[in-house]
C-alpha cells in the first residue's frame, strides 16, 4: 500500500495521485518533464526546503482529492429540477441542521480538553470558518443557480437573478467555492487523523468525531453531485435552449 514519506519518489506520486502531483508542481520545485526518479528528500535538499512542509502540503492535497468511487446513481433519470431538490433535501437541509450541533460539540470538547491539545482549537476555528463558508455558498446556490435551473425547465428561459441570467457565472463561482471546501476538508482530516477516536476519549469527543466524519462524507457526496451532475447538466440545458431559441 502507498505510504507517503520523504523517501517517496516523484514517479510514485505520479502513479498514486494527480492531486499530489499538481500540489508538487505548484511549489515550483518540480516541473513536467523533470526526472521523476528523484525522492522528496532529495528534491527538498536541492532547494533547501524542509521536507515536512512539502509532505504536509502533499498530504493535504491527497485528502482533498475526491474519491473516484462515489455512487450518485440515485440521480439517474432525474430531471435537473429533481436533482436540485435532492441536493437541497439531502445536503443543504442536513448541513443547516447539523453544523450548529457539531459546532456546539466542538465547543464542549475544546472547553474540556483544548488546553492539552492545540489541534482542537484549530479544529474549532476551521469548523467555524467552514460553517460560514458553506452557509454563504448554499445561499448563493439557492438564490442564483437553483432558480435558474428551475426556470429553464419550467419556462424555457432564465429570469435574471443577482448573478445575471446565465448559469456559467454562478457555476464558475460555485466550483471555486467547492475547491476551497475540499481543501478545508483535507485540513480537517489532517487535524483529526481522519476522524480517528483517541483511546480514552470521552463520549462527547467520540460523538464530535463521529459527526465530523459524517459531515465530511456528506459534503464530499454533495460536491460530487453538483460538480459532476448538476453543473454539466445545467450548462448543457442552457446550450440547448440557446440553440433552439
Ligand atoms: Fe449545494
Ligand atoms: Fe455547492
Amino acid at each position: 500500500m502507498f505510504e507517503l514519506s520523504s523517501e517517496t519518489r516523484v514517479s510514485e506520486l505520479q502513479a498514486e495521485s494527480p492531486a499530489m502531483m499538481a500540489a508538487l508542481i505548484s511549489t515550483g520545485i518540480f516541473h513536467d518533464g523533470d526526472n521523476q526518479d528523484v525522492s522528496i528528500a532529495e528534491l527538498c535538499w536541492d532547494f533547501g526546503l524542509n521536507p515536512l512542509i512539502l509532505l504536509n502540503a502533499l498530504a493535504r492535497a491527497r485528502a482533498a482529492e475526491a474519491p473516484s468511487n462515489i455512487d450518485v446513481s440515485e440521480l439517474d433519470g432525474l430531471t435537473l429540477t429533481q436533482v436540485v431538490e435532492n441536493i437541497e433535501s439531502s445536503h443543504h437541509v442536513y448541513l443547516r441542521e447539523t453544523m450548529p450541533e457539531i459546532g456546539e460539540l466542538i465547543d464542549r470538547v475544546v472547553d474540556a480538553h483544548g488546553a492539552s491539545d492545540d489541534r482542537l482549537t484549530e479544529v474549532q476555528a476551521l469548523f467555524e470558518k467552514m460553517s460560514a463558508d458553506l452557509e454563504n455558498h448554499m445561499l448563493h446556490e439557492e438564490e442564483a443557480l437553483f432558480p435558474m435551473v428551475r426556470d429553464m425547465e419550467a419556462d424555457g428561459a432564465i429570469k435574471p437573478t443577482r448573478c445575471g441570467d446565465a448559469v456559467g457565472g454562478p457555476i464558475a463561482c460555485m466550483e471555486n467555492d467547492h475547491k476551497l471546501v475540499q481543501e478545508e476538508l483535507g485540513h480537517l482530516c489532517e487535524l483529526t487523523d481522519d476522524y480517528a477516536v483517541p483511546e480514552n476519549a470521552c463520549m462527547t469527543y467520540r460523538k464530535m468525531l463521529e459527526q465530523l466524519g459524517r459531515f465530511g462524507q456528506n459534503t464530499v457526496v454533495h460536491i460530487h453531485k453538483e460538480d459532476k451532475v448538476l453543473f454539466p447538466g445545467a450548462l448543457k440545458a442552457q446550450a440547448a435552449l440557446r440553440a433552439g431559441g
